[in-house]
């Protein structure tokens, strides 16, 4: 086998989770991808900080720099603008591929860093920055990439949808919710960009970006939170037949010039409780996408959390280091230890 180095920025609630995966599923994952996959380090800020996961502690440094000099593959999981911005621009320009679920830095800092990443041919993956777990952003980007998708209705932040279900269904407050929603690792390092729907709008640019093929800056999402809503309006709601939902929608409009463009806008929303959206409860997220040929689509998960966001890292990461195995088990990977076949009687009821 060959063996890439794989340094890891961020040791937090989703790092923590990649650095253990790594660990526990090396073998597992080095079958999947033709080369060992080593972890080098983990660059935080504190070595000596409580983890919530027993990882070897000869791993932590806090030269940063010095790791992804000597990475195959940088995966950035600090959050944040700086240093993550130059960190991520030295990995690329050092030789390195990069992951990252940063959306705050993708949103404002996209286009600088995916022409970086060009320029070098490096690869840039980012499944983990919208929807957690879920899988969208190469499905947006690889299989719709044939379609003309026409909008996007997207449940995009855990943490709002979180609150507003608690506070929906258990007459939680606000605040009440917020800190479970922060004690569950689902709500930014600083929550004001989850109920202030600055979290949603980065993903709702990302989105609109990919699903219509052009660049959609921050600035021009329209952004409201859910600071503003209170119970009695999710009392009203709920009388109605509707949930009080925060909607990431991004459309292709035409003006009434005949101008086609996009449109890109997050506010809190009353979903039928029929529709689909309605029924997406806790931190889970859905991106329900509308395209010409394909109909409609939605794309259901877990939104936020460690675990479940580290699934779509590593997802990037395997992707990323199959490209580096020349003749490896590649995408459509066959190779794996072979297993006994189960009668389905003993797995699935038959209906
Ligand atoms: P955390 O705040 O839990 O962890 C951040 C980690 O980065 C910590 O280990 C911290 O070190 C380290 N770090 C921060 N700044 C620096 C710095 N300047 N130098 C070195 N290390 C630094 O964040 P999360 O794990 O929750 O999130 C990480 C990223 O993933 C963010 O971009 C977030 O938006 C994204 N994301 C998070 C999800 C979630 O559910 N939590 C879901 C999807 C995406 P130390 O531990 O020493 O403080
Ligand atoms: N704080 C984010 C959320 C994490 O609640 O959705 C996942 O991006």
């Amino acid at each position: 086998y060959r063996n890439l180095r794989v340094a890891l920025l961020g040791g937090g609630t989703v790092g923590a989770q990649v650095a253990r995966l790594m660990l526990e599923q090396a073998d597992e994952m080095a079958s999947r991808v033709g080369a060992s996959l080593e972890l080098v380090g983990i660059a935080v800020r504190d070595v000596d900080a409580q983890r919530s996961v027993d990882l070897p502690h000869e791993l932590f440094t806090t030269d940063a720099e010095s790791l992804i000099l000597g990475a195959d593959i940088v995966i950035e999981l600090m959050g944040g603008i700086e240093p993550a911005r130059s960190y991520i621009l030295l990995a690329i320009n050092s030789g390195a591929d990069v992951v990252t679920a940063n959306k705050a830095l993708l949103a404002e800092h996209g286009p600088e860093l995916f022409a970086a990443a060009d320029q070098v041919g490096a690869q840039l993956n980012y499944e983990a920055a919208v929807a957690g777990a879920i899988p969208i952003v190469r499905p947006l980007r690889d299989s719709l990439a044939g379609d003309r998708v026409k909008r996007i209705l997207g449940i995009v932040n855990g943490t709002t949808n979180f609150i507003l279900d608690r506070m929906d269904t258990e007459g939680d407050t606000l605040e009440q919710a917020l800190a479970m929603a922060t004690d569950l690792g689902y709500a930014e390092a600083d929550p004001t960009a989850d109920i202030g729907g600055y979290d949603a709008a980065q993903k709702a640019a990302l989105l609109a970006s990919l699903a219509f093929h052009t660049p959609v800056p921050l600035a021009s999402v329209y952004r409201e939170g859910i600071t503003e809503v209170t119970p009695e309006q999710i009392a009203s709601a709920r009388k109605a037949g509707y949930v009080v939902k925060l909607l990431a929608i991004c459309e292709r409009l035409t003006d009434g010039t005949g101008q086609e463009g996009v449109s890109a806008r997050v506010y809190p929303a009353m979903v039928h409780r029929s529709h689909p959206l309605a029924s997406v409860h806790g931190a889970n997220n859905a991106v329900f996408v509308e395209a010409e040929s394909a109909g409609s689509l939605m794309f259901y998960g877990a939104g936020a959390g460690g675990v479940e966001t580290a699934s779509a890292v590593l997802g990037d990461l395997v992707s990323i280091a199959r490209r580096h195995v020349v003749g490896g088990p590649g995408f459509a990977a066959s190779n794996h230890a072979a297993m006994p076949i189960l009668s389905i009687n003993t797995v699935i009821t038959r209906y």
